[in-house]
């Protein structure tokens, strides 16, 4: 989609926001995927809620994307415009063991930052691909912890409102991969209060994280993460395993060798090809075990 009305266009430059044109979210996301529309890079918070309304006015649809490391995007010309934050210089602020950080900030500095200052508990975040906000708003955990455990305040644009607000940390709650906020909040900044550790310490945590993630996933190759999340009591990646659905594909969508519920772009693969391996590999699925797998990915698909 293209912003055409000249009322948007006027409102861009007071409002700090760069239009980036035709931009190609495969080259936003991990996965590689996804079509074209034009970008607008938000550098201001408080630019969000104006804006939004001038978008909403011209009858604009949108999207804020984070880091685009859990995303699947259709293919082709895309019906909405995509919102991004710009992450501010420095995009984190510590004071004492609370680590103030821009949403935009990605989750893998944020860990080894906070490390070196001496803060730990997200050891087991190093490695997760994308942003601060994307991580807050799934609630992304990996080797017995999550984001959210340690979140004291979240300022959102809540879409719904229209306003800027911000959340206490027992105002949200977070549950396995998922959080209380509205789908269209968009994440702005947060505050995590973490528990002191000598560097040496988190390091060690950091290490064996990075080794079983290394071991048992396909880093180097163009995924979104688990694809799907696992169901109460049992794992989708064993489950796609005991299949032998390893290596099965669509075109270039393809079940990774390493780890089953990691499905990769092996070359160009499109949306529709990763749809459809996911679509065959739930059928699969639902047939030898009875159980509907639910995605982990968000899809956004035109
Ligand atoms: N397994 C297989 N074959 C496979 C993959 C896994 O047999 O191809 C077995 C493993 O041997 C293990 C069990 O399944 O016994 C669980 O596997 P793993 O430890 O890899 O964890 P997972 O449940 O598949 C979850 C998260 C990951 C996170 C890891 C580590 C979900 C959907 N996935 O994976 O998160 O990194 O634990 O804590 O909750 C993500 O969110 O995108 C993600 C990758």
């Amino acid at each position: 989609m293209r912003v055409s009305d000249p009322k948007i266009l006027g409102g861009l430059a007071k409002l700090d926001v760069e239009l980036r044109p035709r931009t190609s979210l495969a080259e936003l996301t991990s996965l590689g995927i996804g079509g074209t529309t034009d970008l607008l890079r938000i550098k201001k918070h408080e630019s969000i809620p104006c804006l939004l309304r001038l978008l909403d006015d011209g009858g604009t649809p949108h999207k804020f994307l984070g880091g685009g490391s859990n995303l699947l995007v259709g293919d082709g010309e895309l019906p909405w415009v995509i919102l991004q934050l710009v992450a501010p210089e420095p995009d984190i602020v510590l004071e004492g063991n609370l680590a103030h950080v821009d949403a935009a900030a990605d989750l893998g500095h944020t860990v080894t930052f906070c490390a070196k200052n001496d803060l730990g508990g997200m050891e087991g975040l190093i490695g997760v691909p994308g942003t601060v906000g994307g991580a807050l708003r799934m609630n992304a955990g990996a080797y017995g912890m999550q984001i959210g455990t340690y979140v004291r305040e979240v300022k959102v644009y809540r879409a719904a409102d229209r306003r800027l607000e911000t959340l206490r940390g027992h105002q949200i709650s977070f549950e396995y991969r998922h959080t209380s906020f509205a789908p269209d909040d968009m994440m702005l900044s947060v505050t995590l209060e973490l528990p002191s550790n000598p560097f040496k310490e988190i390091l060690k945590g950091i290490r064996i994280c990075n080794e079983k993630r290394r071991s048992s996933q396909p880093l180097g190759q163009k995924s979104a993460g688990c694809i799907f999340k696992n169901p109460p009591g049992a794992s989708a990646g064993r489950m796609i395993d005991e299949l032998g659905l390893k290596g099965h594909s669509v075109g270039d969508a393809r079940v990774s060798d390493r780890h089953a519920n990691f499905f990769v772009n092996a070359g160009r693969a499109s949306a529709k090809d990763m749809l459809a391996l996911i679509a065959d590999v739930r059928e699969h699925v639902q047939k030898a075990f009875g159980v509907e797998l639910e995605n982990e990915v968000v899809v956004w698909n035109a």
